[in-house]
């Protein structure tokens, strides 16, 4: 089975209305006020589609968030069961402070088939398309920069590691340094930094480190429809996450989860600028104009794209 083409349309226009409603609170120094602008009207926009949307990946569990919980049903009940994973606004420091960065991003798939991620940290590696044995979350940082380098025929100075520049990194950037990798850090946002080595022009040639488990499954969508690498493992380290896995059913806490397993079959994913970035514009107004870029990979149809959108303003 597949997910009809005439979804990719609809989806597109979901991240972009959210984009756009929070692109006004843009440099406002407000993040949670754009994250609600951008989950208010991805809702809203997702309940008119002919579907029985499932939230696999939302804005937290009922008892934390009314709107986009995990578990809400959206749609009109007309069409089939998907599964949907949503991140109002990826990079809500981005879009707090004006920078470069911000996002509005969903993924979908056919039901049961896009991992029901727990809000915790996953160790994540991608690269581009490549010998999968090459490249593994369990090997040494040297042996998979070692790898990537004879892959691409490449020296290990001219390999790009992009990387969360958080403290729980330094000894992976440490280990980079020595090997003479060019490290590129992100301060947030690493559904775009995983996103990078989709493509050379945005000359990353490995993503690694820690980030947040749902971002993990969301850049993996895209991901797949590129064909790349990508392997990811949850971080359980304190009681409640491990209550909260044995409650979704997870009882292998170490397990090591390749792409996959994480996104099965169909997936459509759409991600839309707020602000601007290396891989898309953010939302610009020209006028009564909303105009837009988007990053959209249907992956059945081969459709992998970034769609220019004008809108007007009251549409
Ligand atoms: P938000 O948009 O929810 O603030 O997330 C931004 C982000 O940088 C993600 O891209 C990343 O996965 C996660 O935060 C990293 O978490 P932390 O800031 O705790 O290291």
């Amino acid at each position: 089975m597949t997910l009809d083409k005439k979804f990719v349309d609809q989806f597109v226009n979901v991240t972009v209305k959210a984009a756009n409603a929070a692109s006004y609170l843009v440099g406002k120094k407000d993040k949670n006020a754009a994250d609600q602008a951008a989950v208010d009207s991805m809702r809203s926009e997702l309940n008119k589609i002919d579907m029985i949307g499932k939230v696999v990946i939302g804005e937290g569990s009922l008892d934390e968030a009314p709107m986009l919980y995990t578990g809400e049903i959206l749609g009109n009940k007309r069409g089939p069961t998907l599964d949907i994973a949503v991140d109002p606004v990826e990079g809500t420091n981005f879009v707090a402070n004006n920078l470069p960065g911000g996002i509005a991003v969903l993924a979908i798939a056919e039901k049961n088939n896009l991992f029901n991620a727990p809000e915790t940290y996953m160790s994540k590696i991608a690269t581009g398309k490549i010998d999968k044995s090459l490249i593994d979350l369990d090997f040494t940082i040297e042996k998979n920069i070692k790898n990537l380098s004879d892959f691409k025929n490449k020296e290990i100075s001219s390999i790009t590691a992009c990387i969360l520049d958080r403290p729980r990194h330094k000894k992976i950037i440490d280990q980079l340094k020595d090997l003479n990798v060019k490290i590129k850090l992100i301060s947030d946002g690493d559904v775009l930094g995983a996103l990078f080595v989709s493509d050379p022009k945005y000359e990353v040639d490995i993503f690694l480190g820690i980030g947040g488990g749902p971002e993990g499954v969301l850049a993996a969508s895209a991901l797949d429809a590129y064909d790349c690498h990508f392997q990811g493992r949850f971080i359980f380290d304190n009681d409640q996450d491990i209550k909260d896995a044995k409650k979704m059913g997870i009882y292998d806490l170490n397990k090591k989860y390749e792409l996959n397993e994480i996104v099965k079959g169909d997936s459509i994913f759409c991600a839309t600028g707020i602000t601007d970035s290396k891989i898309l514009k953010g939302i610009k107004l020209n006028d009564n104009r909303i105009e837009s870029e988007t990053l959209v990979t249907h992956k059945s149809s081969n459709f992998k794209k970034i769609i220019k959108k004008t809108n007007l303003i009251n549409e």
